[in-house]
């Protein structure tokens, strides 16, 4: 059986391994909450969003943890800008002796937009192409097809991925709660690392943040905003059902 492993924020790469288990099928599950045993799994497949030209925290920490002998494949998706996210990703198994078979990458719609607003066509056109996009990947996966990512020639991205990772942790102190807020709690339910907690009807951050942005996209009042900026695009996947982020699907 094939075992699915997600991280997403706004739903790109939960939509991502909802299509490879239409196409491969398997069980999904959300990498923050998986404490079961991997050998149950024939393959591994990997479904992650690039964070900063590298891997979300989360998912750098269950690669660098796992005990599986099997084959793993991994799927990474961003807004554009892969940098030398692959390579990053390719040779953290490398290191930790993993059986990595490919890693494939695809764009979704960008959605670090704290400073600035993706154009909505830009969006619909990303969307619409990502299923066409996803065909030769689960091919791929499918056909066990081994792809070989090379060392590039100059990596200025993997620095800059690891000065970045070090700052991630104080980006919740840059929000700022509005008084749009109802202390619905919703934030505090989705943070993947409990970060956020509620307290005399006030929300509050801790230090734990890892920048996902699930908070600041999800919050159905737009309450959660970054520095003074009063920007109102906010954007949730529209082809999946947003309570299934974070949710297995066995
Ligand atoms: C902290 C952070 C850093 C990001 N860095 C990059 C990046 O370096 N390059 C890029 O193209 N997209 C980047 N993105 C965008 C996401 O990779 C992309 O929008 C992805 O589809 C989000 O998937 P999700 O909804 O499953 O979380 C970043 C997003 C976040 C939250
Ligand atoms: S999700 Fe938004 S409205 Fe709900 S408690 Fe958090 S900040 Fe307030
Ligand atoms: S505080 Fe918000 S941005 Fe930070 S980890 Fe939690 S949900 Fe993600």
């Amino acid at each position: 059986m094939n075992g699915i492993f997600y991280f997403s924020s706004t739903g790109n790469s939960l939509f991502i391994a909802e299509q490879i288990k239409a196409g491969l099928d398997g069980e999904i599950r959300y990498i923050p909450k998986f404490t079961g045993d991997l050998n149950i799994y024939d393959r591994v497949i990997i479904v992650s969003p690039i964070h900063s030209f590298g891997l979300p925290v989360l998912v750098y920490d269950f690669i660098a943890n796992m005990k599986f002998s099997g084959p793993i494949y991994i799927v990474l998706n961003h807004g554009g800008m892969e940098a030398f996210a692959p390579y990053f990703a390719y040779q953290l198994c490398e290191e930790k002796g993993l059986n990595i078979r490919s890693v494939q990458t695809v764009m979704m719609p960008e959605i670090y937009t704290l400073t600035f607003s993706q154009p909505k066509f830009l969006i619909n056109l990303v969307l619409r192409k990502a299923p066409k996009r996803l065909k030769p990947i689960i091919a791929a996966i499918r056909n066990d097809k081994e792809i070989i990512i090379p060392k590039p020639k100059r990596d200025k991205w993997t620095p800059k991925h690891l000065e970045n990772r070090k700052n991630w942790h104080m980006l919740a102190g840059d929000f700022r709660i509005t008084e749009n807020c109802t202390d619905c709690r919703k934030c505090i339910r989705i943070c993947p690392t409990g970060n956020i907690k509620s307290e005399n009807g006030r929300i509050l951050f801790s230090d734990k943040c890892v920048a996902c942005l699930s908070c600041y996209h999800r919050c159905p009042e737009k309450a959660i905003v970054y520095l003074d900026k009063r920007k109102k695009d906010r954007y949730i996947n529209p082809l999946i059902r947003e309570n299934n982020i974070g949710a297995d699907q066995p």
